[in-house]
């Protein structure tokens, strides 16, 4: 499973690129505005930070200016993936732009009908977003199951990239459900590595290894 990281906050970006950890990074609108700063300056930022791709949305929502955004920002960097919304101009626009070498990855994902149309459309990646589909009282993990079956099935390239990763839980699995990717909030992925019992059997190895050495030196 590859990690992408669901932030435009470059310091959040850093810290896990550094450790060697981050595959990618995808980013939306709203991820943009939070961080209150010029959309071209932050994805230049993040795709010369990270060596995978890096999703940068549309902002319009016809045909012809999601392709005329989509050409534009491919042209910002090698690693830029045009992230598409899921709706008819944005099929039409996928199938223009794959054929074009151009890659995409179509979001707001919420059925397998629309991740089957997505793929079948040429998107590189396709985005369930698992916890809008819980916060709907339905099962977004299933979803992910789902979709892995059927582009298996169908032998499509398209990858699928669990997104809206709220917790722990879902990251874990999305990673059982066959997810190609799972991209995780910045604020999250901290907590990835974060176990009590491992802070508590740390400071316990610690306090006997005290105890021993300051035994020897009596
Ligand atoms: O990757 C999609 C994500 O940014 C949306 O997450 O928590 O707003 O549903 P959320």
């Amino acid at each position: 499973m590859k990690f992408f990281l669901d932030t435009a906050n470059i310091d959040e970006i850093k810290r896990i690129n550094d450790l060697g950890l981050c595959d990618g990074v995808t980013t939306n609108p709203s991820l943009v505005a939070k961080e209150g700063r010029d959309f071209e300056e932050v994805i230049k930022d993040i795709a010369s930070t990270v060596d995978g791709p890096v999703s940068a949305e549309v902002t319009g929502l016809t045909y012809e200016e999601m392709v005329a955004e989509a050409r534009e920002l491919a042209k910002w960097a090698d690693n830029i993936v045009v992230k598409i919304p899921m709706t008819e101009a944005g099929l039409k626009a996928v199938s223009t732009l794959s054929k074009e070498g151009i890659k995409t990855n179509v979001t707001l994902i919420f059925s397998v009908a629309q991740g089957l149309l997505a793929a079948k459309a040429g998107a590189t990646y396709i985005s369930p977003f698992i916890g809008r589909i819980d916060d709907m009282g339905e099962n977004g993990i299933e979803l992910i199951a789902d979709l892995r079956q059927v582009l298996d099935i169908y032998d499509l390239d398209a990858e699928i990239i669990a997104a809206s990763i709220r917790h722990i839980g879902h990251f874990e699995q999305a990673a059982l459900a066959g997810a190609h990717i799972g991209t995780i909030p910045g604020t999250l992925f901290p907590k990835l590595w974060s176990h009590v019992l491992t802070d508590k059997g740390i400071d316990g190895f610690m306090k006997d290894w005290e105890k021993f050495t300051s035994n020897q030196k009596k």
